[in-house]
């Protein structure tokens, strides 16, 4: 039984499907979708956000995987999460909690998807001027008219988490199920990033999940292709120039990491990139990868990841090498 109260078990890999029906065209998503389905994978990410900073990309996303729901009959197999209240993107800073605008981005979302109920509904940035008993009363209304099943905070502060899940306590409401913040094996600068909002796990917060068993669902858990073949090779070169793909994760602290990654990856007969994905999900709590791509092989690749048993000396070892 997962962290979810859904009839579907989510797969350890999440599929994300920020810009299907756009920079990833309909025909392609539907061939990334249906190969995810083939390889076991039962967990969907979108947003309503998705994807407003493209050219008629608003709303794109989600009528792409509601249209790929209905045409295949995946429904009932599929766990679908998507967030709400994301600022606009002409003013990021505003908070967009109230329970106006999550109304309404719950019900666009709900008719776009063409689904009655969002199986996991993300807050994809917080309000932190707002109390936040205030929002979890917002998401246990939605909850209890069986608009969603269970909520959780993207790019939350742990703080904050804790905040909304004592108030649900304290009131005997449902709190937040999970945390969505950015994480992957590649290092990169913890907390608020250079985008907007956007909050990267940092090992002080890990342990805290590592204490509560608090469930996360890590978004660019590939560190956008750092462990790719492209990089190992650059590695394998002796690191020349910039990295060729994700130069953001590129450090001595990432270059180690990928080092070991493909050091593991060839005595255990996997992909460096699978390596790095298994570290995301063989922590001591329960851990979720959501992948990008454009690529049906890295779909396969990905899914085929979950099989990896990594220890917990070995996970040590691919973090901070030799000690
Ligand atoms: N909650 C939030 O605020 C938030 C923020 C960001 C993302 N997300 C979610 O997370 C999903 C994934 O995010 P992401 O796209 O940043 O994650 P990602 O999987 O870390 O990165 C995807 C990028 O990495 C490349 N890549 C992936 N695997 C590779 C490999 N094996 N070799 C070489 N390149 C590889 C892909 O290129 P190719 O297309 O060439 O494979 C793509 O450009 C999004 O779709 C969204 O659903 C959520």
């Amino acid at each position: 039984m997962s962290f979810l109260n859904t009839k579907v078990e989510p797969s350890r890999i999440c599929l994300g499907a920020a810009v299907y029906g756009t920079a990833i065209n309909r025909k392609q998503s539907f061939a990334l979708l249906d190969t995810f389905a083939a390889c076991g994978g039962t967990f969907l990410d979108t947003a309503h956000i998705y994807a407003a900073w493209l050219p008629n990309g608003q709303g794109m996303s989600e009528r792409t995987l509601g249209e790929w729901l209905r045409v295949t009959g995946m429904r009932d197999r599929m766990v679908v999460a998507t967030k709400g209240g994301h600022p606009p993107l002409d003013d990021v800073e505003a908070g967009a909690c109230s329970r106006a605008t999550l109304e309404q981005h719950l019900s666009e979302s709900l008719r776009r998807l063409e689904i009655d109920t969002v199986d996991l509904y993300w807050l994809h940035r917080d309000d932190p001027a707002r109390p936040a008993g205030e929002i979890v009363e917002t998401l246990a209304a939605f909850a209890g008219e069986g608009r969603i099943g269970a909520f959780g905070g993207s790019n939350w502060t742990w703080p904050r988490l804790v905040e909304a899940n004592e108030y649900a306590r304290a009131h005997h409401l449902p709190g937040m199920a999970a945390s969505q913040p950015g994480w992957a094996l590649a290092d990169r600068a913890p907390g608020p990033s250079p985008v907007a909002g956007m909050l990267y796990l940092d090992e002080a917060t890990r342990r805290k999940h590592v204490g509560t068993g608090l469930p996360l669902v890590a978004y660019t858990s590939q560190a956008r292709g750092y462990f790719g073949a492209e990089n190992v090779q650059w590695a394998k070169s002796g690191f020349p120039g910039t990295a060729p793909r994700a130069p953001e994760y590129d450090s001595q602290v990432s270059r180690g990491r990928l080092m070991r990654s493909i050091e593991l990856a060839n005595q255990m007969g996997y992909t460096p990139n699978q390596i790095a994905l298994a570290y995301i999900l063989n922590q001591p709590f329960p851990t979720y990868a959501v992948i990008g791509t454009s690529r049906v092989e890295t779909v396969k690749e990905a899914c085929a990841a979950v099989k990896i048993r990594l220890t917990v000396d070995e996970c040590a070892y691919l973090r901070d090498g030799a000690t």
